[in-house]
């Protein structure tokens, strides 16, 4: 039945979402979490990636344990279901450690395996979204561009703008050809993030040339750390607190607003040929 359900719905696979900001520390892991879980609840087949190769903590914000990793199905010690945990909401989460970077250890033979395997994953679900670490350097860069839709996390931070901005500025030199968003988190109010997005995404369309559509506005709310200590995802943890109602609406925009890339080239496949 789920299988009807989804060749009616997205013959192309599943939607890729990539969730990504220039400096760290914005909110990205809570964000691309809870976004899986209210997609989730909207009865969507959600696969979470932690692509962050540096400090990836979805599973400690889940309670997961993530001892396996992408890497250690490239090395042939566990396969992609093992490493495949169940999260919350039934969400598949998988951790990605540097699985694609250690893909060039093997040979032409074994990586076209593996990366039809991790294709697969795109049949089998309706959207895939990508915690992909923070900064401009290659591995995020390949994920984004791979992606159908980016959504660029900055907070009122001059700094964390200025990097947002510096992010988009990379996408757009590579001819991106998905969808950019910019999400505004920790703001003091909406207005002030409104206000925030108003800006990048003038100055984008300006001097980049790029239009950049607005995911939403999260204020800053202390029921997200409490929950972070919780070692629970807030909307999962408070689910009426006003952050978590902000997160609702955010995602439906984004299953509203994402459209899916033309083309057969799988996501995983394109990611890989922007790294050989
Ligand atoms: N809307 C918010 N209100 C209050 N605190 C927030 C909010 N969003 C994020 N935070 C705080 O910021 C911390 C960092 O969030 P998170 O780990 O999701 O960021 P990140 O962008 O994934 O970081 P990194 O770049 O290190 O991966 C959270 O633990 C929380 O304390
Ligand atoms: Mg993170």
């Amino acid at each position: 039945m789920y299988l009807q359900k989804s060749q009616e719905k997205q013959p192309a696979g599943a939607m890729i979402i990539a969730i990504t900001s220039g400096k760290g520390g914005v909110g990205k892991t809570n964000i691309a979490t809870n976004l899986s879980l209210c997609m989730a609840s909207e009865n969507q087949r959600v696969i979470l990636m932690d692509a962050d190769l540096g400090l990836g903590n979805l599973d400690v914000l889940m309670n997961l344990n993530s001892r396996y990793n992408l890497s250690h199905v490239v090395a042939g010690k566990r396969t992609l279901q093992e490493i495949t945990q169940i999260g919350p909401g039934g969400i598949e989460v998988i951790c990605g450690g540097s699985g694609i970077e250690s893909l060039a250890n093997l040979s032409t033979f074994q990586r076209q395996r593996l990366i039809e395997e991790l294709d697969r994953l795109q049949e089998r679900s309706d959207v895939i979204i990508i915690d992909t670490g923070a900064g401009i350097h290659s591995t995020v860069i390949g994920f984004c561009l791979a992606a159908d839709h980016t959504v660029v996390v900055t907070t009122p931070e001059p700094t964390a703008m200025t990097d947002a901005y510096a992010m988009m500025k990379v996408l757009a030199s590579k001819d991106y050809a998905g969808r950019i968003s910019l999400l505004v988190n920790m703001a003091q109010s909406p207005a002030e993030g409104k206000k925030i997005y108003r800006q990048i995404a003038d100055v984008a369309g300006r001097f980049l040339n790029v239009p950049v559509y607005e995911a939403g506005v999260l204020c800053r709310d202390e029921s997200l750390p409490q929950a972070v200590r919780k070692r629970e995802p807030v909307t999962l943890a408070f689910p009426k607190a006003g952050i978590s109602r902000a997160f609702t609406a955010i995602s439906r925009r984004l299953t509203k607003g994402s459209i899916h890339r033309a083309g057969h080239e799988g996501f995983f496949r394109k990611v890989v040929n922007w790294f050989f």
